[in-house]
């Protein structure tokens, strides 16, 4: 049986509330210094530490983003950087009202036995244990700690694969979390989850709708995750920027037990880092880029967004 401090169970309920408020969701920003490369080699410009703190700076700066973003999720080194203009990047986010947050894993590594499957380096002597059990290690550490854990069962969208498949494979990586997280005592009104949403295969023929995405994911949603959880903060995945706004809209038509809203990276920050290009005159434009995108996000967050 496994103990919990429960020290910080107060500040943690508030905190998880806080981000998991009405039309507002999360800017994952968290790209490892090798993806954030990958995002800058896309529009040209080369993986230095002084172009990664450009694009930064241009994201937290973002006059009114705290109307729309309750919280932010960064990568080690930005804990620790400062802005083009010399003002820390945490302290621009808490004048914003947003609540910052860190990527605590170690990244990602082959998980062995499994068919293809990855989990996340940063607890010790893991090797041979489940990524379920990982994730509720992980998650019941942090909230020892007072930090919201953001659990994150990522489902790949590659593949051909229909929608029901995506969904069968969901259930079942969604019941082994939840089960695991339950065993490691973890406080389910202190964390957020940060799932996929349930959709064909990327490469997959029959598309979907946005309806029949909300209904598969709602239904998932209504299956494995109980009530006591504050937020469901879904990843884009690779969804385009307008597809994940039309899901989530669609998944706020009615009401929900939890807050149901977003965690995106790639869905806010498409359009803005392209505008942005590296050119100082584009900054205004590309934050543009980034408050429409989070406005809008925001309006789906209430069931409101029309296109
Ligand atoms: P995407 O929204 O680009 O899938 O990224 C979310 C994420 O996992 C970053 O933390």
């Amino acid at each position: 049986m496994v103990v919990r401090a429960g020290a910080y169970d107060d500040e943690l309920v508030k905190t998880a509330k806080t981000i998991a408020s009405p039309g507002r969701g999360i800017l994952a920003m968290d790209e490892s210094n090798a993806t954030c490369g990958k995002r800058l080699d896309s529009i040209g410009l080369e993986n230095t530490e002084a172009n990664r703190q450009a694009f930064r700076t241009l994201l937290v700066s973002v006059p009114g983003l705290g109307n729309h973003i309750s919280g932010a999720i960064l990568f080690e080194e930005t804990l620790y950087q400062s802005t083009v203009d010399g003002k820390k990047i945490v302290d621009i986010l808490v004048e914003q009202g947003i609540v910052p947050g860190i990527k605590v894993d170690k990244g990602l590594v082959p998980l062995t036995g499994s068919n293809d499957e990855s989990w996340c380096q940063g607890l010790d002597g893991l090797a041979s244990r489940e990524a379920a059990w990982g994730l509720a290690r992980y998650a019941a550490i942090s909230q020892d700690n007072g930090l919201v854990p953001i659990v994150e069962p990522e489902i790949l969208l590659d593949g051909e694969h229909g929608i029901e498949r995506t969904f069968e494979v969901a259930q079942k990586v969604w019941a082994e979390t939840f089960y695991q997280m339950a065993q490691n005592n973890v406080m389910f009104e202190g964390i957020l989850l940060k799932p996929s949403m349930v959709t064909p295969g990327a490469e997959c023929k029959d598309r979907a709708t946005p309806e029949q995405v909300a209904d598969y994911t709602l239904k998932l949603l209504s299956r494995r995750v109980p009530p006591a959880v504050p937020g469901i903060m879904f990843l884009s995945g690779g969804q385009s920027e307008v597809e994940a706004t039309l899901n989530l809209n669609a998944m706020n038509q009615g009401p929900n037990p939890w807050h149901v809203s977003f965690s995106y990276a790639r869905a806010l920050q498409n359009t803005c880092l392209k505008t942005w290009g590296g050119r100082p005159e584009n900054v205004k434009a590309a934050q543009e880029a980034l408050l429409l995108r989070a406005k809008a996000n925001s309006l789906a967050q209430l069931g409101k967004y029309t296109s």
